[in-house]
C-alpha cells in the first residue's frame, strides 16, 4: 500500500477491504492512530483488522482504555475518548504497552493526548461523508 493513502468507501464491505488490504502491510510494533468524530467507524476497521489476524472478539475499549488480546498476534487496542488527564495513560502503563515490541497497537481517540505518540506512526484519519460513505485516509507521520 503506497503511503499517503485516501480513498472514498461507500459501504462496511468496502471499509473491511481496505481494513484487510492495510492489515497485510502491518508487522508487531507498530502503532496505528485513529482520527475521526463518534461513530465514523474507529473500531470497525480495527475489528477489521483484528480479523485479518484471526481475532474475532475485539470489542470498544471506550470504558477500559485498553483491551489486549494475544492470539495468533498480540494486539493492544487504546482508546482515549474517556481520558482526562494524560497521567491516567501513565497509570495504566501506556509507555510499557508501546515498548513492547511483540504488539501491534491501536489508538482511537488518539488525537487527545499527541504528546504521548511516537513520531512515525500509522495515521488513519477518517470522515463521515454521508451514511455509509466515509473518507479514509493513511498517512505516516
Ligand atoms: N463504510 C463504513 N465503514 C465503517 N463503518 C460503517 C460504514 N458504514 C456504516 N458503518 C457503521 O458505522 C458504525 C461505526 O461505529 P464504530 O464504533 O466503529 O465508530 P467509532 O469511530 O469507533 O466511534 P467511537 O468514537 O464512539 O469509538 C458501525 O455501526 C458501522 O457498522
Ligand atoms: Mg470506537
Amino acid at each position: 500500500m503506497q503511503l499517503p493513502f485516501s480513498t472514498i468507501v461507500n459501504s462496511e464491505d468496502e471499509t473491511t477491504q481496505l481494513a484487510t488490504t492495510f492489515a497485510a502491510t502491518l508487522k508487531a510494533g507498530d502503532i496505528v492512530a485513529f482520527t475521526g468524530d463518534l461513530g465514523t467507524g474507529k473500531t470497525f476497521i480495527v475489528k477489521s483488522i483484528a480479523k485479518y489476524f484471526g481475532i474475532e472478539d475485539v470489542t470498544s475499549p471506550t470504558f477500559s482504555i485498553v483491551n489486549t488480546y494475544d492470539e495468533k498476534v498480540k494486539i493492544n487496542h487504546f482508546d482515549f475518548y474517556r481520558i482526562k488527564k494524560v497521567e491516567e495513560l501513565y497509570d495504566i502503563g501506556f509507555d510499557e504497552y508501546l515498548c513492547d515490541n511483540v504488539a501491534i497497537n491501536f489508538i482511537e481517540w488518539a488525537e487527545m493526548f499527541e504528546e504521548v505518540l511516537p513520531l512515525n506512526i500509522y495515521r488513519i484519519v477518517i470522515t463521515h461523508l454521508s451514511d455509509s460513505k466515509r473518507e479514509i485516509k493513511i498517512i505516516r507521520k
